[in-house]
């Protein structure tokens, strides 16, 4: 039975964005994002589809877990590090890889037994103000850490931009410079660029780089789309439509009656809605594929189900025909501006309703 509302994720376009960013990470090791459900596609079969990354990274602990226990022999990197010793414990039994961020992360490894040997990265906060050491206390940690027996050397050096996605480049170079002079003594391999980084600083590639939105085919520029950058679009989330029905010039549609028709409108209700994960905030006028073509948003977004101006759309349409939210013709970085958003917060925000499927 098919479900009336998907997320198919296509396998090969996964693949093809890989291979774009390798083409840009100038012979940099790739360490894949797939926290979030890799970005809501599905974290084991992302995984599964880029068995040639050379690292895949998650935030959390559960999330490395998952992938271990889907037979992921790859390393794995937790972004945000361990929080106890239980945690710990386990990413030492699973070989995960830590960002130590603070100094009680140091501490938790020290107390760890001897025997034990963990791969660590440090983490420079060189301007996000998010996680990691600042100035002094980042050479005081990289000296805590190579004193550790636990630890195996050399220790990662490891960063995040604030801004590498703006127009203005001076940001990310300002943190860029603090990032190699707090580094440019130091031995081990280098980790910085996210997706705009990546793109727009060569500087930042370093051994790592540590995409995620451009591996499901998403540009993290502004004005821009994957499809410009040469990626193919990984997720495609549709839906069917469920009634079809005459609206006269004046009446309104939807909660609210948020909407008044301005002529007599042939209407299409689609099953999707912030129940799904598809924006409330998007509203009236939004885009939306009816049989193919083009069609508009009428009225506000329910639970689950949108109303759709098929006037103009060319095709006779019937109930079941498909309708397209976002994927490789309507991409989702168009939506996200309608929706006053970031494509990031709609690809992981698909809800656990909706059927993720590959293909
Ligand atoms: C620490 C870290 N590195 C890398 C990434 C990947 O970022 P992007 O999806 O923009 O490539 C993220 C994403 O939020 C992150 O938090």
């Amino acid at each position: 039975m098919k479900p009336i509302v998907s997320a198919s994720i296509d396998t090969a376009a996964l693949r093809h964005n890989l291979s774009i960013v390798r083409a840009h990470a100038s012979g940099a090791r790739v360490m894949a994002v797939v926290k979030a459900n890799a970005y809501g596609h599905g974290l084991v079969a992302v995984a599964a589809a880029l068995g040639d990354a050379d690292a895949f990274a998650v935030a959390r602990l559960e999330e490395g877990l998952l992938l271990r226990a889907a037979g992921v022999s790859k390393a794995i990197v937790l972004l945000e590090g361990v929080f106890d010793r239980e945690q710990l414990e386990a990413a030492v039994a699973e070989q995960f890889e830590l960002v130590v961020h603070v100094p009680e992360q140091i501490e938790l490894l020290r107390a760890l037994t001897p025997a034990a040997r963990c791969t660590v990265w440090l983490k420079l906060d060189c301007g996000m103000n998010r996680l990691g050491f600042k100035g002094r206390a980042f050479a005081d940690a990289w000296k805590a850490l190579e004193g550790l027996v636990q630890v195996r050397k050399a220790v990662g050096l490891f960063t995040h931009f604030s801004s590498a996605d703006e127009r203005d480049p001076e940001a990310t170079l300002a943190q860029l410079k603090v990032f190699m002079e707090a580094t440019s003594a130091l031995g081990g391999h280098r980790c910085l660029a996210n997706s705009a980084g990546l793109l727009n600083f060569p500087l930042s590639r370093g051994d790592w780089v540590r995409p995620g939105l451009l591996l499901y085919g998403v540009s993290p520029l502004p004005d821009s789309t994957g499809a410009g950058l040469g990626l193919r679009p990984v997720m495609t989330l549709q839906s069917r439509v469920i009634a079809l029905k005459d609206v006269a010039v004046g009446e309104r549609v939807g909660y609210g009656g948020a909407w008044t028709s301005e002529r007599r409108t042939r209407l299409a209700v689609a099953a999707v809605g912030y129940g799904d994960g598809y924006p409330r905030s998007v509203g009236s006028g939004a885009p939306v594929l009816v049989g193919g073509a083009r069609a508009t948003i009428a009225g506000r977004v329910s639970m689950d189900m949108i109303g759709i101006d098929v006037t103009d759309v060319p095709v006779p349409l019937k109930l079941g025909d498909p309708v397209v939210l976002w994927g490789p013709q309507l991409p989702v970085e168009e939506i996200a501006r309608w929706a006053g958003t970031v494509p990031y917060e709609l690809l992981c925000g698909i809800s656990q309703r909706v059927a993720v499927e590959l293909c």
